[in-house]
């Protein structure tokens, strides 16, 4: 075996720790030359301050000297082009979708997570009416409420009861809505809010993985996660459990609040899932005095949309129904005409579906996902 050969294949030992994979199946690794018995190794990174760059390093230098035939090593650091940029972060989404378990959920059926880096914005709210408008043109949605501590699904799809144990598995809690149904898993189901906030760390991340991997959700069309605020442990447990799925950020049209979503499409671009758009909440308020308010700013969800390099997907007006629905358990979707906000949102996700699922992505797709991952 010539040198160089022997090089990488010590290299290909090394992993990228954030990337979970070997430097050599991500194809960070450049050229490699031999003189006399010095190596020399190039290593090219997604970016020049990588955190990861010293720990790599270290690990590149430390496999290649244990060569006999090795005395020192030059560690040439770079950063990836776009396009070997854009192939990396296709080798990534692709290892971490063939390691992710086995659930339940079908193949067919795109999973949209909801998420925000900031609280407050309407995540709960949105989810609770994209599942209704999704289920009223007669999908059956499964939604998961992932937001351990801070449940509130239960309430505002009025779904309540004893989750069911069949054959080891929870079945989600399911009420009919038009042609279709939303079966639900909440922690409000299974602990009062007190019991919740006891929760903590790994007992949360588990909880979350149980949702997951110990539900029958094999009857879904379509899965809708609502998220806690932020990027913490039960959204990271989420991606490794769920590499497929599509991630939505919500934001207010405000300037401050734009800047904190944002945190959750940066971590969708780190943990390779896919950021499919943005939808700004609480835009303009139609007064009876026939002006619109903008009490909360305006343009924050298209800014930050374009900043993103993705669609904006929808913009949902700040009104009282929004709210007073969610406290009588009747999200509006439910009186919604086609026309509504939710049903043309719901429209928009579905027409995202099929970059979500996991076989049979056009390589077309693919180019416009990578484009948006290597634009953020
Ligand atoms: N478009 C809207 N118009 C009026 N009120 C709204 C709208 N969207 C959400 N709300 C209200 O804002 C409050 C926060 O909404 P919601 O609970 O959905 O946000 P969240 O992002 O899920 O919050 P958290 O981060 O705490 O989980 C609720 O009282 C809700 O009824
Ligand atoms: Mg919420």
């Amino acid at each position: 075996m010539q040198p160089q050969d022997r090089i990488l294949e010590r290299l290909a030992r090394v992993r990228d720790p954030e990337l979970g994979a070997t430097i050599v199946e991500l194809g960070m690794v450049g050229a490699v030359r031999v003189t006399g018995r010095v190596a020399h190794v190039e290593v090219a990174l997604t970016t020049a301050s990588c955190p990861l760059r010293s720990d790599i390093e270290r690990d590149v230098r430390e496999a290649v000297l244990e060569l006999e035939d090795i005395d020192e090593i030059e560690v040439t650091m770079g950063v990836l082009d776009p396009a070997a940029k854009a192939s990396l972060m296709r080798t990534a989404r692709a290892l971490a979708q063939a390691r992710a378990p086995q659930t339940s959920i079908p193949r067919r059926a795109p999973v949209f997570m909801i998420a925000s880096g900031k609280g407050g914005v309407g995540k709960s709210s949105i989810s609770a009416n994209v599942a209704i408008a999704l289920a009223k043109t007669g999908l059956r949605v499964g939604v998961l409420d992932a937001d351990i501590w801070g449940f509130s699904l239960a309430r505002l799809l009025d779904i309540t009861g004893d989750v069911e144990v069949r054959g080891a598995k929870m079945i989600p809690l399911e009420r009919s809505v038009g042609a279709g149904s939303v079966a639900l898993l909440s922690m409000g189901h299974l602990a009062d809010e007190k019991q919740a906030l006891l929760w903590r760390g790994l007992m949360v991340q588990k909880a979350v993985a149980q949702f997951i991997e110990d539900a029958d959700w094999s009857q879904v069309d379509v899965m809708v996660i609502d998220t806690p605020p932020g990027t913490g442990d039960i959204v990271m447990t989420l991606a490794r459990l769920l590499p497929h799925m599509g991630q939505v950020v919500v934001t207010t049209p405000s300037k401050a609040a734009q800047h904190v979503a944002a945190r959750a499409a940066d971590f969708a671009s780190k943990s390779h899932i896919r950021l499919l758009g943005v939808i700004e909440n609480m835009s303009g308020f139609a007064c009876e005095c026939g002006k619109v308010h903008a009490p909360l700013g305006v343009g924050g969800g298209r800014e930050l949309a374009q900043e993103l390099g993705v669609e904006l997907l929808a913009k949902i007006p700040l009104r009282g129904d929004v709210a007073d629905g969610g406290d009588d358990g009747l999200p509006v979707a439910w009186h919604e005409d086609g026309e509504g906000p939710f049903q043309e949102l719901a429209r928009r996700l579905m027409g995202l579906a099929p970059s979500l699922i996991p076989v049979g992505c056009t390589a077309r797709l693919l180019d416009a996902l990578d484009h948006a991952v290597t634009e953020a």
